[in-house]
């Protein structure tokens, strides 16, 4: 990269951990948005020499932030998923936008299987019972549902829906996946085109979609119910994928069995209705939160941004 490049100026949405910051700071200069109490007035600021921005999977950047910066030539994203992006303005513009694919895939696989089981098991209310005294005060703790041999349903069988299918198999499931078409890597797997068809196969359903406008709510009323008072919905992709409200609805009146959820409408505020629930799981949308897999994400949005001002290819290129 230029030597100049220090003085390329990015707008950065999120903090990230010191590892990734201080190369940054190094390498750009750093607009610190989340710092800043009057957004607009920041905006307003530095807005007109802003060239990048650097964000997170679930900040995104909208079309009103994009407007204020006229420079503006790539964004670069931490996190797979760039559904919190407005993609249109960016095309209408010509500004480039990457992700972080393939690094995280496996860690977010792991954390919906190891939801599943959790979950399945009462393994949180298990640990309750051991440290409140109740395994000595009552004795054994009340029996749960198996996990194997049961069946499983994957809706967006893309890498994660893959990873977490692969592992599923180590569990002797029976699985079925939903997709826009078969894909060629599903082996022995089901597929399914319709989600409400997945649905009533599925005791576990993991919905594993990148989300977008098409797949908003594909998770509704008729799905949910579909899964059944016997059933899980797994969610380790965006909560925007279910119609939340429904969800809620069928969790408290008995018509799903129980839910394991890693994001939310609103995150980091979820809806109180959530808390009063004994049979979800909740997780603060970490699926992807290991040391090793979020320092290739930082590595992966700074080599986007110098190969960007340094006139190379993108690594992970989305526009
Ligand atoms: C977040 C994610 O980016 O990959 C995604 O799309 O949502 C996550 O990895 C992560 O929580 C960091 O903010």
């Amino acid at each position: 990269m230029p030597a100049s490049s220090r003085a390329v100026e990015i707008l950065q949405i999120g903090p990230y951990p010191d590892w990734d910051q201080l190369p940054l700071d190094e390498a750009f200069t750093m607009h610190r948005y989340f710092e800043a109490e009057d957004k607009a007035g920041f905006l307003a600021a530095v807005g007109p020499d802003v060239r990048g921005i650097a964000t997170r999977g679930e900040l995104g950047a909208d079309r009103a932030m994009i407007e204020a910066l006229p420079k503006l030539e790539v964004i670069s994203v931490y996190g797979v998923g760039y559904d919190a992006v407005d993609l249109a303005v960016c095309r209408e513009r010509g500004i480039r936008v990457t992700n972080t694919p393939d690094v995280l895939t496996r860690d977010v696989a792991d954390l919906g299987v190891a939801m599943m089981l959790v979950q399945s098991r009462g393994m949180i209310g298990a640990e309750k019972w051991v440290r409140d005294g109740s395994w000595a005060a009552k004795g054994l703790y009340p029996l749960k549902n198996r996990v194997f041999g049961r069946n499983a349903g994957i809706l967006g069988l893309g890498r994660i829906g893959f990873e977490v299918a692969k592992r599923l198999e180590g569990f002797d499931m029976d699985i079925a996946y939903c997709s826009t078409a078969p894909k060629d890597n599903a082996g022995d797997w089901k597929f399914m085109s319709d989600p409400r068809e997945l649905a009533r196969h599925a005791d576990f359903l993991f919905v594993t979609l990148a989300a977008s406008a098409r797949t908003r709510h594909i998770v509704g009323r008729e799905v949910i119910e579909a899964v059944g008072p016997e059933g899980m919905i797994i969610n380790i992709s965006r909560a925007a994928n279910i119609d939340e409200e429904a969800l809620l609805d069928a969790l408290e009146q008995g018509r799903l069995g129980s839910a394991a959820l890693d994001v939310f409408e609103g995150e980091p505020k979820l809806n109180p209705r959530f808390l009063a629930l004994d049979n979800v799981l909740v997780q603060p949308h970490h699926a992807s939160g290991t040391f090793e897999t979020r320092k290739a994400m930082g590595k992966l949005v700074r080599d986007n941004l110098i190969a960007h001002f340094s006139g190379a290819d993108l690594l992970t290129p989305v526009l």
